[in-house]
């Protein structure tokens, strides 16, 4: 299961696959293309085998920008009840987060009992309407005459944030030293361009490189990253800047993702460790 950013090309697929998922077409109006070009920072998809399996359209509020609003999700009907849709919402969750979000909103039908069971699973809230359908507080006109809705308000927690399932937060367990590190420190372009998938594919690669001890890498909201890769020596660092597959990356990367970025090599002499609960490491 491979989960990313939607790209503009992928609005096609989905209108497609979503007509088989709901039993019907949803209308141009309902799912526009304009969400996969403008938001595609907080909309992901889910890909099993090169077919989309689930997807979750949100973003970030212009007005009200505490707010996050997921507008569209889907799932495909095979796949439903396993966790699939709570990943994404966990995963959009974080990004707004990142983003400085405090609360996420969606609204849905009154008559979407299984919508208004999971979103009070995922620990949403019924906001007060101005008037009920079987005992559920709706907004009668929200979307027109006669457009009840029901709203949804989730407040995000700073133990969310700490929480996220990203595993670039993790700290790489390094050996005794001597060892290298390889800073990696850029700033993006704006937009994805294909980068989330090639970064993920690149961990991957040089996880199965020789010599690699491990990887630690965030990147904020401005698009300014820092990435430290930690090699047994010089040697395994060459090899990895030479693998044909490194270097499709790093020439894309100067074409297309990065307005600029230093790579700094160093060799670690000293290293300290606190974990909390743990044992300290003194290394000196
Ligand atoms: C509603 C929907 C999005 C949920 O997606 P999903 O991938 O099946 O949900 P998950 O497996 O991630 O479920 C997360 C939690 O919600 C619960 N849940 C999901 N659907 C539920 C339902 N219909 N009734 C009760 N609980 C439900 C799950 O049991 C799970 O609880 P757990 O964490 O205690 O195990 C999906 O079923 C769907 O697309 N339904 C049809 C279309 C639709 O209603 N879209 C929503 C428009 S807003």
């Amino acid at each position: 299961m491979h989960i990313r950013n939607v790209r503009e090309e992928d609005h096609a697929s989905i209108i497609t696959v979503i007509e088989d998922w709901l039993g019907c077409r949803p209308t141009p109006d309902m799912l526009p293309k304009l969400f996969f070009q403008h938001f595609q920072e907080t909309s992901f998809a889910v890909e099993e085998n090169g077919q989309f399996v689930a997807f979750l359209v949100g973003f970030v509020s212009q007005t009200h920008p505490e707010q996050a609003y997921i507008h569209f999700v889907g799932v495909h009907p095979d796949r439903r009840k396993q966790g699939l849709v709570k990943e994404l919402y966990e995963r959009f969750f974080s990004a707004v987060q990142e983003r400085g979000c405090t609360e996420v909103h969606v609204v849905t039908s009154p008559m979407n009992m299984g919508s208004i069971a999971f979103h009070t699973r995922m620990g949403f809230e019924i906001e007060p309407g101005d008037g009920e359908v079987d005992g559920v507080q709706v907004k009668t006109d929200y979307d027109g005459h006669g457009q009840r809705r029901v709203q949804f308000v989730r407040r995000l927690t700073m133990a969310e944030k700490v929480e996220r399932p990203h595993s670039e937060t993790i700290l790489a367990q390094t050996p005794e030293k001597p060892y290298y590190a390889v800073i990696f420190t850029s700033v993006r372009t704006p937009g994805d361009n294909g980068y989330a998938d090639m970064a993920d594919e690149m961990v991957e690669l040089a996880q199965n490189q020789p010599g690699f001890l491990g990887i630690e890498s965030v990147r904020d909201a401005d698009g300014i990253g820092i990435t430290v890769s930690y090699w047994d020596s010089e040697e395994s660092i060459r090899a990895w800047k030479e693998n044909g597959r490194h270097l499709v990356a790093q020439k894309i990367g100067r074409e297309k993702w990065y307005e600029s970025f230093v790579t700094r090599v160093c060799r670690v002499e000293r290293a300290y460790d606190f974990n909390r609960g743990g044992q300290g490491r003194l290394d000196g």
